[in-house]
């Protein structure tokens, strides 16, 4: 009998056999693991991702939902709510414009970079990827530099759930709360001294005459910290481990780093940090021969439909030239990804600064140990040894 559990430590080691089960033969599988349908082709997502008042994320997007969160952000509101959220948040996130954040970005990488001088080993995680996205997100809303570790651990705690319970675990709670009064108290200094950074946008930008009301502005701010934080530096670390499981591709990106964007969609592609999102039925559906009814929520496996052979050919192939166009690495519909650039382009320098020092390393553990978590799949650890 066929379980799909997305709480086992052996499926965050490697998902992408018992995705394919659910291709093959379960295409809308009842999880009793996950307390949720599972939809795993890259056609059911799409459908699910264009008919948002079918598949709404009204009541939470999370698998394992962080309490308050529901109907509070804009990940977690259905239009037309979520597209006035939405506009201001893009307004806000555009005022800054990107070509503005390529020195600063560049001047982060090369600090954390530069302090690997003559290693010969080192923990990609914890001395790059995370380093690098914290100081970005820092950088962005112009945070005070002290809390940087504590913010840090805070944002990987809060995707947690605790593999033998499934559920979140006290810690993963406190967590959450912890960032959501550190975002408030952020919010009443920002109030009392304006700045130009992300935070003040918030605050202040209007659509239609409207601005965000406080508790918008605490649960964006929470949001984007675990948003950044945790999507961006797992996706880093995901693309590190690409890198280092593929030598071929790793030299022909050092010797050519203008490859580094079709590589960047590629990994995106491959084993995307983002893995899994939730969605609540509106009504009941008929899929694959089976009844979902009204209120039953249904997991959006994108890091399967990226893998499904229906759509892209040879799909277990990591191959960087391949382009693949309309990836579900960011989501997509309505809720896709809002840090697409900014991910993008933080991503890029990295790696054109990375591999410009380290053009050959090889990862030092065969088994990696993974973020517990049923959302979201990076490992914890990468130890890289330098050549
Ligand atoms: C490579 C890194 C990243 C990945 C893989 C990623 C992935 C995703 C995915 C899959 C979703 C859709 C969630 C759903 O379907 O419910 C999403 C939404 C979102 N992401 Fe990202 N993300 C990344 C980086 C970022 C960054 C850096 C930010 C901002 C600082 C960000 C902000 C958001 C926001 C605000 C949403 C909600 C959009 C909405 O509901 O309209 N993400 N992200």
């Amino acid at each position: 009998m066929f379980r799909f559990d997305p709480y086992s430590p052996a499926f965050d080691a490697d998902p992408f056999p018992a995705y394919k089960t659910l291709r093959d033969d379960y295409p809308c599988f009842w999880s009793d693991d996950a307390g949720m349908w599972v939809y795993s082709r890259y056609a059911d997502i799409l459908t699910a991702l264009n008919d948002w008042q079918t598949y709404s994320s009204a009541k939470g997007n999370l698998v394992d939902e962080l309490p308050g969160r529901a109907g509070a952000t804009l990940g977690t509101t259905d239009p037309p709510r979520h597209d006035r959220l939405r506009a201001l948040i893009q307004k806000a996130l555009t005022m800054k414009a990107l070509d503005h954040l390529v020195e600063p970005v560049r001047a982060i990488c090369n600090a954390h970079l530069d302090a690997l001088d003559g290693a010969k080993r080192f923990d990609f995680v914890g001395q790059v990827s995370s380093k690098i996205t914290v100081d970005l997100l820092f950088h962005l809303f112009n945070l005070p530099g002290g809390d940087r570790q504590e913010v840090r651990d805070k944002a990987v705690l809060m995707v947690q759930t605790d593999p033998e319970t499934r559920q979140k675990a006290p810690q993963h709670i406190a967590a959450y709360e912890w960032m959501t009064s550190y975002a408030a108290g952020l919010i009443a200094k920002r109030k009392a001294a304006p700045g130009d950074d992300l935070l003040s946008n918030f605050i202040t930008a209007e659509i239609d005459g409207e601005t965000l009301e406080d508790r918008e502005v605490q649960m964006t701010v929470t949001t984007l910290l675990m948003a950044g934080i945790e999507s961006l530096s797992g996706f880093m670390s995901v693309f590190g481990l690409n890198l280092a499981d593929h030598p071929d591709a790793r030299r022909a990106l050092a010797a050519d780093p203008a490859g580094i964007p079709d590589a960047i969609e590629e990994s995106l592609r491959y084993n995307t940090s983002a893995q899994r999102f939730r969605r609540c039925l509106t009504r009941d559906v008929e899929a694959h021969g089976q009844t979902m009814k009204a209120g039953d929520f249904v997991m959006l496996a994108y890091g399967s439909g990226n893998r499904d052979e229906r759509r892209f050919p040879d799909p277990n192939v990591y191959d960087i030239a391949r382009k693949p166009r309309g990836h579900l690495g960011f989501g997509g519909g309505v809720h896709a990804c809002l840090g697409t650039s900014l991910a993008r382009l933080a991503c890029r320098i990295a790696f054109e600064e990375l591999l410009a020092r380290f053009a050959d390393f090889e990862r030092v553990e065969a088994e990696l140990p993974w973020v517990p978590s049923s959302n979201f799949r990076s490992p914890m650890r990468l130890e890289l040894a330098v050549a």
